[in-house]
């Protein structure tokens, strides 16, 4: 087996590749301030292009699939053997950053390339996987591209509309070279039973690793969620000077209910079952509200989480019931919507223990953490795929254009990553 310190020189040998490739990415879809990678965008498809252009040049095979993901293969010794995976998604939120999914691409890219260098012949398939879509900001739909992939995309998600430009996912998806038609009949591209392991490697985007100044987490779960990305109050416009108990204030109803929502969440939360409650978007319609109207509709989107799916289905209920007792006395309706959800993405120990196993024999500190964002390694995970995933430390949030990442951090955790690859595959 090959020496892991001597791996991971390979792996460090990469950095001007991996330095080139961020800048690359950065130029195709800077939008003055910060990164715009709308899903099934041309800016999505040019960073698909350029990821495939060098992988190419590393003597990779890339193919696509009817969802428009890209797959760059090292070929294995053996092709009976289920393939090793190793992905994240290339788009971005509005204004984002360059780094949120575009890492764990351009370190699956310099793991196969350094592995390669270290002349490691893996017996099974490694291929590295460009995901579409997983910022759910766009079409407010989870995981469309490794969903889809894996034929477990629902025939309605191709009907979500885009936020920006109000157009389906299907024309979004057929403009970008994919078949939505395929997707609809839930045929799959990729087949669980030929996948060994889904990996992946990303920015963490809280504040843990950078607080404790530890380079790399591995990460220990991914969290379901319930999500309502239209809830309507209703109550009745009315005059600004309308006495106090006439009023079916939808505005007032609306901020009881996201104070109540927060206070659920601090006395709900516990150490190893963390979770989240989050309203994204909130307002009055700006075509209706005015200085001297008493609001009578309030839209918001609800998001919560957690990586507990017992924890998830009671918190459904509890938030229900917030609504309901709000809107008796208010006199206002709650509509929930249109809901989507999907569930927590648990990590394979074994894959845990491997990663920290490598870890140690290279010196690299790490910690175990919860994932708080979702990821489509939760995706992997629905499917019965083995997942493993490492976060690196990120000084400045995510989803901002400020969000950071250290290349000596990157290089550590695809180190990690290969160390485990040549561990398992390897010769
Ligand atoms: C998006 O990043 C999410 O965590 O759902
Ligand atoms: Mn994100
Ligand atoms: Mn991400």
């Amino acid at each position: 087996m090959v020496e892991t310190a001597r791996l991971a020189a390979c792996v460090r040998a990469e950095r001007d590749r991996a330095e080139t490739l961020f800048e690359t990415m950065r130029s195709l879809s800077f939008d003055g301030i910060g990164i715009t990678r709308p899903a099934y965008s041309a800016a999505e498809s040019r960073v698909h292009e350029a990821l495939a252009h060098e992988a190419r040049a590393l003597g990779l095979e890339v193919t696509r699939d009817f969802a428009a993901n890209t797959y760059m293969t090292r070929r294995g010794r053996d092709p009976l053997r289920p393939a090793i995976l190793i992905g994240s998604h290339l788009d971005s939120v509005r204004q984002g950053g360059n780094f949120d999914g575009a890492a764990g691409v351009v370190g699956g890219l310099i793991a196969l390339a350094a592995l390669d260098a270290a002349g490691v012949r893996p017996d099974c398939d490694l291929t590295v996987m460009g995901v579409r879509a997983e910022e759910s900001a766009w079409f407010n739909v989870s995981y469309i591209g490794s969903r889809a992939a894996l034929g477990r995309l629902p025939a309605e998600a191709l009907t979500a509309r885009r936020v920006d430009t109000g157009r389906d996912l299907a024309s979004h998806l057929a403009e970008a070279g994919g078949e939505p038609g395929r997707i609809a009949a839930g045929e799959a591209f990729l087949d669980p039973t030929r996948i060994r392991a889904f990996l992946e490697l990303h920015i963490e985007q809280g504040p843990l690793l950078e607080s404790e100044q530890i380079p790399v987490g591995i990460v220990t779960g991914i969290p379901g969620n319930f999500r309502h990305p239209d809830v309507r109050v209703r109550g009745e416009w009315g005059h600004v000077g309308l006495l106090r108990d006439w009023r079916r204030d939808a505005l007032l109803a609306a901020s009881e209910f996201a104070l109540a929502l927060d206070r659920l969440w601090s006395e709900r939360q516990r150490p190893g079952r963390e979770m989240a409650a989050t309203i994204g978007r909130f307002g009055t319609d700006p075509a209706l509200h005015a200085l001297t109207k008493v609001p009578g509709e309030v839209a918001f989107s609800l998001d919560v989480r957690s990586c507990v799916a017992d924890d998830l289905a009671e918190l459904e209920g509890e938030v229900a019931r917030l609504a309901r007792d709000i809107a008796a006395r208010r006199g206002v309706t709650f509509e929930f919507g249109p809901r989507t959800g999907v569930p927590p993405g648990p990590m394979d120990p074994e894959i845990l223990g491997g990663f920290e196993r490598c870890a140690v024999a290279l010196g690299i500190r790490t910690r175990r953490l919860g994932s708080p964002a979702s990821h489509d390694a939760a995706a992997f995970a629905a499917a019965g795929i083995p997942v493993g995933m490492l976060f690196t430390r990120n000084a400045n949030g995510s989803h901002n254009p400020a969000e950071a990442m250290r290349m000596d951090d990157l290089l550590d955790a695809t180190a990690i990553l290969a160390g485990w690859i040549a561990e398992q595959a390897g010769r």
